[in-house]
């Protein structure tokens, strides 16, 4: 009996194959139901009691070399399936690609063309204390100019605020560094405001500052001018007096779009021109409060929205659109 099982393990070992039927016949032929270990098993209870710790051992022996043998050919055989099936020349899946989203793809664009003058990009906090987003910039406490900006305050403590403007970023900016100073923060902001097609409580803003000795405002026209040119390929702008706290004189800027197509009518409402962005001379007490002297510099600062820029570049008529992520919307910046 011993030497029969000896037998068999030779068997075992020397066993190999592809085929899927023959490696189940081998499975039924030792480990079926009436298979061979089966029958071994059975015959365990006639050995005789002091050959049962001998053969008990061979037995398993055996098993474990049937086992052993169907695990290695059954892991072949599937690794073949694969070599069968698989053509592995072929080229891959081709992995969908993102795209810039369009606010990243203008304020990219903005930042380039202010970068090739000289500005540098500063960066600010989202979340902002009172001082930043308004008392620096000569908008203190009860200051009506406030209620222009309808403004996030964190619940438990009115002194801190999501920034409503890049503008905090000048006062950042200028606490920490003396003239001259050139620089562009884009960002995100937020404003209380009901959603709707024009306007969002989430938006992008990009602020510009340049303060320096002898800055006048021509400089500032000069700059907006080269700005637009750049940007739209438009240079006929006009400033229309206004107001904001921290620029004394302050102004709006259009740009001469044009009445050439149905659209510049309606986005135009008749005129022919945009509003783009409000700017101004950096009023004297925004200086003062952040230690710069007013006497012996002077400047100007812009602030515009990204949104409303992409909107009139590429035409698009929902801001809501940018905030949805939509990707058949998002396509349709590939390759810009
Ligand atoms: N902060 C203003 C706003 O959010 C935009 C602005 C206007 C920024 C004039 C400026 C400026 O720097 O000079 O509406």
């Amino acid at each position: 009996m011993l030497e029969k099982i000896d037998e068999l393990l030779v068997e075992v070992s020397n066993f190999s194959s592809v085929n899927k039927d023959e490696i189940e016949q081998f499975r039924i032929k030792f480990n079926g139901k009436k298979g061979i270990l089966n029958d071994i098993f059975a015959k365990f209870k006639e050995v005789p009691n002091e050959q049962k710790k001998e053969f008990g051992q061979k037995i398993n022996t055996l098993k474990q070399a049937v086992e052993s043998k169907l695990d290695e050919l059954k892991n072949a055989t599937s690794s073949n399936i694969i070599l069968e099936k698989e053509d592995l020349t072929r080229p891959g899946f081709p992995s969908e690609l993102g795209t810039r989203h369009p606010i990243n793809l203008v304020k990219n664009r903005i930042i380039e063309i202010f970068k090739s003058i000289g500005f540098a990009v500063a960066d600010g906090p989202e979340i902002e204390d009172d001082w930043h987003n308004f008392t620096a910039l000569n908008l203190p406490e009860y200051h009506p100019a406030r209620d222009m900006q309808d403004t996030f305050f964190i619940e438990t403590n009115p002194d801190i605020l999501l920034r409503t403007h890049t503008s905090s970023v000048q006062i950042r900016y200028m606490e920490e560094n003396q003239p001259p100073i050139r620089i562009l923060s884009p960002g995100r902001v937020f404003r209380n405001e009901a959603i709707s097609s024009r306007s969002h409580c989430i938006f992008h803003q990009i602020e510009g500052l340049y303060i320096d000795e002898n800055v006048s405002f021509a400089d500032l026209k000069q700059t907006i001018q080269f700005f637009t040119t750049e940007l739209f390929g438009k240079s006929k702008i006009r400033m229309r007096p206004s107001y904001f706290p921290f620029t004394e004189p302050s102004a709006e800027v259009d740009v001469y779009w044009g009445l050439n197509s149905e659209t510049d009518y309606r986005i135009t409402k008749g005129t022919g021109w945009l509003e783009i962005m409000g700017c101004g001379m950096v009023d004297s007490a925004v200086l003062k409060n952040v230690n710069i002297d007013a006497d012996k510099y002077s400047g100007y600062a812009f602030g515009m929205g990204i949104e409303r820029i992409v909107m009139l570049l590429y035409q698009m008529s929902d801001i809501r659109m940018f905030f949805e992520n939509d990707k058949r919307m998002l396509e349709q910046f590939s390759g810009l």
